[in-house]
């Protein structure tokens, strides 16, 4: 008998297994995305890139806690151009094995578009609108938060480039299903969420904030219930009709399953790679193989949105 299927196609690109390596974490380079294809990564997103070199913001920029972290590297990356060698490498070690997303972001619409229209010509599959990054002064959430720059952000990349778009959403809103369906109404193929929470901390002893940028963005297990959340509304809005990736927290099967369950086809998965290591998406893969199993259910997709509830 065959075993359950994993795959699942999401925005017309077809992953051999829902779990995608999240923007911004062991992707410097091509090979370590090629790694984490290795070690059984579906997919696999770029460092957020703009169309000129970047530096990030200097240390400290990274605060953890038990419970997940904080960081503001402030978008750090050497450009399009700088980076393209890195896609070539994971292009030519993966051979179309897993899609690569490109994530980009600038400082003014027209600056999104730049980008976007320069990744597409290095060959990656999919772009990623980076609208959400709450870290860097004037770059991201200025542009995440307001539904009709979203609208308008993402029409003017659909424009740009011929491959799918997907915008990837701030958690810091009053209605994240007005921000979706702004996306939505721009024309974006596919919704990513979430990215981080905006958060600080402060040394009590010093009384200054840990982090040169006083403020940064909150990840892993302490999003969680946040990010599940922001998909099961979403998905559970019939206002918005797009297929969703899920991301916030993810380091179990269990946790997977939820995102899936709350409507996300596929989900991303960050801090629990810094923390742990690649190994992750393998033991994700044969826990919910065998849930899959012991459940009956013979493929991935079948549990999309399947938490009660949810519409189909
Ligand atoms: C160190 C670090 C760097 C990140 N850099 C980016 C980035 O450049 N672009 C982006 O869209 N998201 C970035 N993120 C956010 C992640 O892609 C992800 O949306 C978020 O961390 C939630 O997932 P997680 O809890 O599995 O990490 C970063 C996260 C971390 C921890």
């Amino acid at each position: 008998m065959e075993g359950p299927k994993l795959d699942v196609e999401v925005a017309g690109i077809r992953f051999l297994n829902p779990l995608i390596l999240a923007s911004g974490v062991a992707d410097e380079t091509g090979a370590s995305m090629a790694e984490a294809v290795r070690m059984g990564a579906g997919g696999v997103v770029t460092k957020s890139l703009s169309l000129e070199p970047r530096e990030g913001h200097p240390n400290p920029c990274v605060v953890e806690f038990p419970y997940g972290i904080l960081n503001a590297m402030g978008l750090p990356n050497p450009g399009v151009r700088g980076y393209s060698d890195e896609v070539e490498e994971y292009l030519s070690t993966t051979r179309g094995s897993a899609p690569i997303i490109a994530s980009v972001f600038g400082s003014s619409i027209e600056e999104y578009a730049m980008a976007a229209g320069a990744v597409k010509d290095l060959g990656v599959h999919a772009v990623e609108i980076n609208g959400s990054c709450p870290n860097a002064r004037g770059l991201g959430l200025q542009f995440g938060q307001d539904p009709l720059v979203i609208e308008d952000l993402v029409k003017e990349v659909k424009a740009t480039v011929p491959i799918p778009v997907f915008f990837k959403l701030t958690p810091a809103c009053s209605s994240i299903v007005d921000l979706a369906q702004a996306a939505q109404m721009g024309g974006a193929d596919g919704l990513v969420a979430v990215n981080t929470m905006p958060a600080m901390k402060i040394d009590v002893r010093t009384r200054m904030p840990v982090l040169t940028n006083v403020t940064g963005g909150l990840s892993g297990p302490a999003l969680r219930p946040v990010g599940v959340r922001c998909v099961y509304q979403i998905a559970n809005s019939g206002k918005v009709h797009l297929p969703i990736i899920g991301a916030g927290g993810i380091s179990t099967w269990e946790d997977a399953l939820e995102y899936i369950m709350a409507g996300a086809s596929a989900v991303q998965i960050g801090t629990a790679v810094t923390w742990g290591n690649l190994d992750v998406f393998s033991k994700i893969k044969e826990g919910m193989m065998t849930y899959m199993i012991e459940e009956r259910i013979g493929r991935i997709s079948d549990m999309v949105g399947s938490a009660k509830g949810v519409r189909s």
